[in-house]
């Protein structure tokens, strides 16, 4: 028997005090005190207390005894006011005193308590995901993201985009990260890839004359997994044709603005501030700053170049540069252990030292007094603005390495500092992007967003003359720091395309192999178009104020990339691989 409910755990107020109504939920835990027995039930919308007093026939008091942590049982009863009343709970002015109870089914200890604050090791919690979603924050998160998802599919719809799900067994995509791969058992020796985002696929729906189109769609990349990353992540991915840049963050705008008011109720300013590529790296040191606090770069090597301490002429001379953040008022809470911690951590952004000044009333004291006089470090923290009680931070090395301690440096701190408000939404267009990058690794120049990425208007003829100093039409939209989504106005013009292919040094196989399909489809009338993917993931844990995405994806993965619920990735038996002509080269068991 199943009993039909009349209200949600949460829902029940002084209102309903004197109706008869029937829960079904989880027990949070009983207490027996006697004559009677005090229950917490709880469902996903909160928690209601029951109790089952002496009135009730033995044998139901008998049975309510029983109920044990993580019970599933209905309960029937008649709401009164509560004695105690607790201004914790939503539902706190009021109990239930129970007439019938029934119990769907028994449960086991649960390895995990079900409790918001919980300090479960996290593989367990992902083990155990089932469980851990009972919390009441897990399941308002999975509310929240779904929520988003329909304003995401309501909105886009209302601006004509069509949603058109693209195939998931493809070939390989131009995202950069590693593919997971796909064997096919038709086709023996040959494998699918799964997207890294559906990329190519909606640039030929723009060819197909989809003219907008809409997609909330997952997408995988065999990456590194971090707190904003996951092996399989999910997009808000769109396309546009006959757009420039500023239509698509003009309709992005509207879309992040309704956001806001509706799952957060704030009205933001739009259009949202934008700043270049090299303004965000000089002044942040990141290509995805957080505005919300201060702490810029300064560049000071004009004033270092030709000083005694080697480690920053070398630098300078080497066409590096030196720069330095001043953090205001944090001299004394900084001790040399803490100093040497950062440098320590600077060290994986490949910096082989920190130096650091400490600016008091009367003089600055600094980790290289020796190499300068107290007028010269006095000048340097003028120029810093530096003020008593301030803590500068200087890097010196190659450019990137500059930017991304400093970058790291800023923000880790500010952190420290708690100055990180997570009530502030500062979104932030980072635009104009470099075409290419250096990959030092691979010793190449490969295309920064993707190798259809349009170069700026002005920059396109630089494009057969001087390639690597083009900039792009592609844009990011970040939020607090984090690279919430990224875009551009693609290459629809056979000639450049060549020339970007040129560019990125391709010889006519590798682009035949690797996107024949999309140049050719090109060939036959591809109109103007552009667009952008947000990573919804990010989307949503920002606006829930979570460290993580995991804390907003149902089933994610672990540190592993492993599903600790299924246990995937797993050990397949001879006859499958068979089937599918693969032999591994060393014999696997568990
Ligand atoms: P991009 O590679 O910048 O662009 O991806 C778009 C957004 O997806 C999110 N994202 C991720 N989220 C979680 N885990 C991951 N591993 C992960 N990787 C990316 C980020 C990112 O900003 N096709 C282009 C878009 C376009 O040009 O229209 C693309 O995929 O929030």
């Amino acid at each position: 028997m199943i009993y039909k409910r009349t209200h949600m755990c949460g829902e029940l107020r002084a209102d309903n005090i004197g109706e008869n109504v029937v829960l079904n939920g989880w027990i949070q835990k009983r207490r027996n005190l006697g004559g009677l027995i005090f229950c917490d039930v709880r469902d996903k919308t909160g928690i209601s207390q029951v109790i089952f007093n002496d009135e009730i026939p033995q044998e139901l008091f008998d049975r309510a005894d029983t109920l044990r942590s993580e019970y599933v049982v209905g309960i029937k009863g008649k709401v009164v006011e509560r004695e105690s009343k607790n201004p914790d709970m939503a539902t706190g002015d009021v109990e239930i005193i129970a007439e019938d109870l029934v119990i769907y089914s028994a449960s086991d200890t649960p390895p995990i308590y079900i409790k918001d604050d919980d300090n479960v090791d996290d593989n367990l919690r992902l083990k155990y995901r089932y469980l851990d979603l009972r919390k009441k924050k897990m399941q308002d998160n999975l509310a929240f993201r779904a929520k988003l998802t329909t304003l995401a599919r309501n909105y886009f719809a209302e601006c004509g985009f069509t949603e058109v799900e693209t195939p998931m067994l493809i070939k390989s995509t131009p995202e950069g990260a590693r593919d997971y791969l796909v064997p096919s058992r038709v086709n023996q020796g040959h494998f699918y890839a799964l997207p890294q985002s559906p990329q190519t696929f909606k640039q030929l729906l723009m060819v197909g004359g989809t003219d907008r189109y809409f997609q909330v769609v997952k997408c995988f990349r065999d990456e590194d997994l971090r707190a904003d990353r996951q092996p399989e992540f999910t997009q808000i991915d769109l396309e546009m044709s006959f757009v420039e840049v500023d239509d698509v963050i003009e309709i992005q705008e509207g879309f992040l603005k309704r956001v806001m008011k509706e799952m957060k109720g704030i009205e933001i300013e739009t259009p949202f501030p934008r700043m270049t590529w090299e303004e965000a790296m000089t002044r942040y040191g990141s290509d995805k700053p957080d505005t919300r606090f201060g702490f810029e770069l300064q560049d000071i090597s004009h004033l270092v170049k030709n000083c005694d301490f080697k480690v920053f002429t070398d630098a300078v001379a080497a066409g590096g540069s030196v720069r330095a953040i001043c953090v205001d008022g944090a001299a004394q809470e900084y001790t040399r252990k803490k100093i040497d911690k950062l440098t320590e951590a600077v060290k994986s952004y490949g910096a082989k030292g920190m130096v650091w000044m400490k600016v008091a009333e009367d003089g600055v004291s600094s980790s290289v007094n020796k190499f300068f006089t107290p007028e010269q470090l006095g000048e340097i923290a003028d120029y810093l603005g530096a003020k008593a009680g301030d803590l500068v931070l200087i890097i010196s090395d190659k450019n990137k390495v500059v930017f991304d301690s400093l970058g790291f440096l800023r923000r880790h701190i500010a952190g420290e500092m708690g100055l990180l408000d997570d009530n502030r939404f500062n979104f932030l267009w980072v635009v104009d992007f470099p075409l290419f990058e250096y990959d030092e690794k691979e010793d190449r120049w490969s295309a920064m967003h993707h190798p259809f990425t349009s170069p700026k208007a002005e920059h396109a003829e630089l494009l057969k003359t001087d390639p690597h100093s083009c900039l792009a039409n592609a844009y990011d939209i970040v939020l607090n720091g984090v690279e919430l989504g990224g875009g551009s106005i693609r290459i629809h013009d056979r000639e450049m395309q060549e020339d970007m292919f040129k560019a990125l040094n391709m010889e006519q196989d590798e682009i035949i192999e690797k996107f024949g399909f999309l140049v050719e489809a090109f060939k036959y009338g591809a109109p103007p178009h552009g667009g952008l993917a947000y990573g919804l993931d990010r989307l949503v844990m920002l606006l829930t104020g979570e460290k993580s995405i995991r804390e907003v994806i149902a089933f994610p993965k672990n540190q592993n990339a492993q599903c600790m619920v299924s246990e995937a990735p797993g050990v397949v038996d001879t006859a499958q691989l068979d089937e599918l002509g693969i032999a591994l080269k060393e014999q696997i068991t568990e």
